[in-house]
């Protein structure tokens, strides 16, 4: 029996840091709001050109180092992200070409913040398979160039930063060691309208970028929070419940959750009714902010690196964002 292990992780923030303090120069908000109701601090924001395949280039490289894994080793990158370089090709190609392995496939993962758990359980199942025997797997975001950062977007532009996390998975024959023991997938595109970009979009007519469209700000993310934040901190439990139930396991047998940073009240709130000791989440969202499809492999490669998840321990992460989505995974790590 094949399993799939994760053999080394890596991530990457563009340097320059927005504080709340910062947001209020170009914005009505204050640090008071934005900590009371999200528990973010700052988030990183790209300068320049900078795109999410270079974010993304820098995460991959870290992880391969820490995977001791040479590039040309990998036979198949998978990127998640809803902010990819260009409408198309797929972020993957931009990220293969800079990597420079030509060659190997490159599939594009669109599912947002529970891109990444989505992209692992693809990862998996491939390497499972035996198809495939080294895989790059990153979320990256540039959110930070398709937000509205004026007042009239502010709802939504002061959750978000821009940010890169990589994993690299190969195969292991050892069904008691280091693994990925479940990922666990969901969606209900009903509410697909509650958090999305409307434009551009091949519904409107004639054209996919209307002048009215883009004078009445469609390209920019409209979200209903309080639809979300229902809906998130129900549907995170429940995918956490079912892949406990998967694995015969309970919840104080998990070591540490690494949970999607959508807001620091939802994973509060879902520690609280599940009676998660504080110390077992590992929050990133105060530093960071939503970084979507890169907020998990962020949250994993900074935990190793801070020392609280180490080598045998089992890790569960949830997610839940636009689509809706929701996913979850568990990790012996
Ligand atoms: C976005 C969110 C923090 C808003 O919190 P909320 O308590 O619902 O706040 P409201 O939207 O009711 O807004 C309250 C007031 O604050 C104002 N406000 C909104 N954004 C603000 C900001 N950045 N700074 C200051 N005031 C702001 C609103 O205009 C509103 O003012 P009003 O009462 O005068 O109309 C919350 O709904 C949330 O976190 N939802 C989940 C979002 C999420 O997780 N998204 C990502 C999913 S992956």
């Amino acid at each position: 029996m094949i399993y799939s292990q994760i053999l080394g992780v890596g991530s990457y923030l563009p340097p320059r840091i927005w504080t709340n303090d910062d947001l209020k120069e170009i914005m009505d908000t204050s640090d008071e709001w934005i900590v009371q109701r999200t528990g973010i601090k700052q988030r990183h924001w790209v300068e320049g050109t900078t795109s999410t395949s270079d974010l993304a280039l820098e995460a991959a490289k870290l992880a391969l180092e820490n995977a001791k894994i040479d590039k040309s080793e990998l036979d198949l990158i998978i990127f998640a992200t809803l902010s990819p370089d260009h409408e198309f090709p797929g972020a993957a190609c931009f990220l293969q070409a800079k990597l420079q392995t030509p060659g190997i496939p490159a599939l594009d993962i669109r599912q947002q913040c529970s891109g990444f758990l989505y992209g692992l359980s693809v990862a998996d199942t491939f390497i499972k398979s035996g198809n495939y025997k080294k895989i790059l797997l990153v979320g990256a975001e540039v959110h930070s160039k398709g937000l509205d950062k004026t007042t009239r977007g502010r709802d939504v532009a002061v959750l978000f930063g821009d940010g890169a996390g990589a994993a690299v998975l190969g195969p292991t024959h050892d069904g008691t060691g280091s693994r990925v023991l479940s990922t666990h997938l969901h969606a209900d595109g009903t509410y697909a309208k509650e958090l999305w970009v409307k434009a551009p979009s091949m519904t409107y007519e004639g054209t996919y970028l209307p002048r009215e469209a883009y004078e009445n700000l469609e390209h920019f993310p409209q979200m209903n929070g309080k639809t979300v934040f229902v809906h998130a901190v129900k549907r995170m439990p429940e995918v956490l419940f079912e892949a406990l139930n998967h694995n015969s396991l309970t919840l104080d047998q998990i070591d540490l959750f690494v949970f999607h940073q959508a807001n620091l009240r939802i994973n509060e709130m879902v520690a609280k009714q599940l009676g998660i000791p504080e110390d077992k989440v590992f929050n990133t969202i105060a530093r960071f902010a939503n970084t979507t499809a890169a907020t998990i492999p962020i949250g994993l490669d900074e935990a190793v690196k801070c020392g609280k998840l180490k080598k045998g321990m089992l890790v569960a992460s949830a997610a839940f964002g636009a689509g809706f989505t929701w996913a979850s995974a568990i990790i012996k790590w």
